[in-house]
């Protein structure tokens, strides 16, 4: 393996000003609070103008240059953008390409990925990948998703779940081995495609999710990949100091926790106030724990996720 290491310089999020808390789901749908609460853990989350809706590439910027400015770098210094998002305006032209057209990354690369809500962790490891490898020396890795556009607001099942947002990490090469990204692991069973779904084409073009099933391969999957990370990286699950889980469900990080024996001090949970916000969750988690003072120099961070596909990822960053 090559002494170049990819460090994560700094992350900027953003989050539209609309908050849509249970109560509003009260007034529409057969639900409570105390349902969505004890069943969840989430209490409200953010959601774009349902008239005039912002883009996953406009929340992407902006989120962008809020790292971008705490890192400290230049839009000409940016090699490349990687989105992870299943909510893009376009098939194409990708939903990175406009981003770097409207930050003014000039000569940068820029493709979307498509992990669903482990789509984070797989932009991470291929911008980690691109860095090691000497191909590229900054790159952003980027989540941003768009999701109240996909919901069927009569499902209490899905809607009550998700929210809009964006997140950005500033990845760069770096020479020193014991910081950065020291381990990845992707993985995929397709076979269980068709219980967490969003069809692009066709009448019913909403998302769908058979969740208890969901539930119980999340729990098994998330764990068995944070273990397959921490090994990679030469580490036990106690070294971890910080594990930064997809947020989609209390009880998912709860019984994620429970199994590998971490303590819920050492987990970052932001979902309460924001929902299920897919490939912008883990960002914007890392986000809140770092300007809380809970990621420091040198903090070991567990990354992991699970979406539909089903994808997983994992990944161990040293801060
Ligand atoms: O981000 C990608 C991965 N996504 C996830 O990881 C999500 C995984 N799944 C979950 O978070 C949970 O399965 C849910 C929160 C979606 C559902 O919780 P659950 O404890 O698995 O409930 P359930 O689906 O087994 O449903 C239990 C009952 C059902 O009623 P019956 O059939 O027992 O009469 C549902 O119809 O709860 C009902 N229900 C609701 N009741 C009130 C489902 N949604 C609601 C609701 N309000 N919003």
């Amino acid at each position: 393996m090559s002494d170049i290491r990819a460090r994560i310089l700094s992350v900027g999020t953003y989050v539209p000003e609309k908050v849509l808390t249970n109560a509003y789901f009260e007034s529409i749908l057969d639900t409570s609070d105390e349902w969505i609460m004890t069943r969840t853990g989430i209490r409200e989350r953010r959601v774009v103008d349902r008239d005039n809706p912002m883009s996953a590439a406009e929340m992407g910027c902006r989120a962008a240059r809020a790292a971008m400015e705490r890192a400290n770098v230049s839009a000409d210094s940016i090699d490349g953008i990687i989105v992870a998002t299943f909510t893009p305006d376009n098939f194409f032209p990708s939903t990175a390409c406009r981003m770097q057209a409207d930050l003014g990354c000039r000569d940068a690369f820029a493709f979307d990925m498509s992990a669903a809500c482990a789509g984070f962790v797989y932009a991470l490891t291929v911008a980690n990948n691109m860095i090691v490898s000497g191909q590229a020396k900054t790159i952003l890795v980027v989540g941003s998703e768009v999701i109240s556009k996909t919901l069927d607001w009569s499902d209490r099942g899905t809607c009550i779940l998700f929210g809009d947002g964006a997140g950005v990490v500033v990845l760069q090469a770096d020479g020193v081995k014991s910081k950065g990204i020291q381990s990845c692991y992707l993985s995929s069973d397709g076979s269980m495609g068709d219980i967490l779904k969003l069809p692009a084409w066709g009448s019913e073009r909403y998302l769908s999710m058979k969740g208890s099933e969901v539930f119980k391969h999340a729990v098994r999957m998330m764990s068995d990949a944070s273990v397959k990370a921490a090994k990679r990286a030469g580490l036990s699950i106690g070294d971890i100091d910080l594990l930064i889980p997809h947020q989609a469900n209390i009880r998912i990080i709860q019984s994620i926790a429970d199994m590998l024996s971490v303590p819920m001090d050492k987990v970052v949970t932001n979902l309460d106030r924001y929902g299920n916000t897919s490939s912008a969750s883990i960002p914007l988690a890392l986000e809140e724990a770092w300007t809380a003072g809970r990621v420091r120099d040198g903090s070991k961070v567990l990354f992991v996720g699970l979406g539909g596909g089903f994808t997983v990822g994992s990944a161990v960053c040293i801060i």
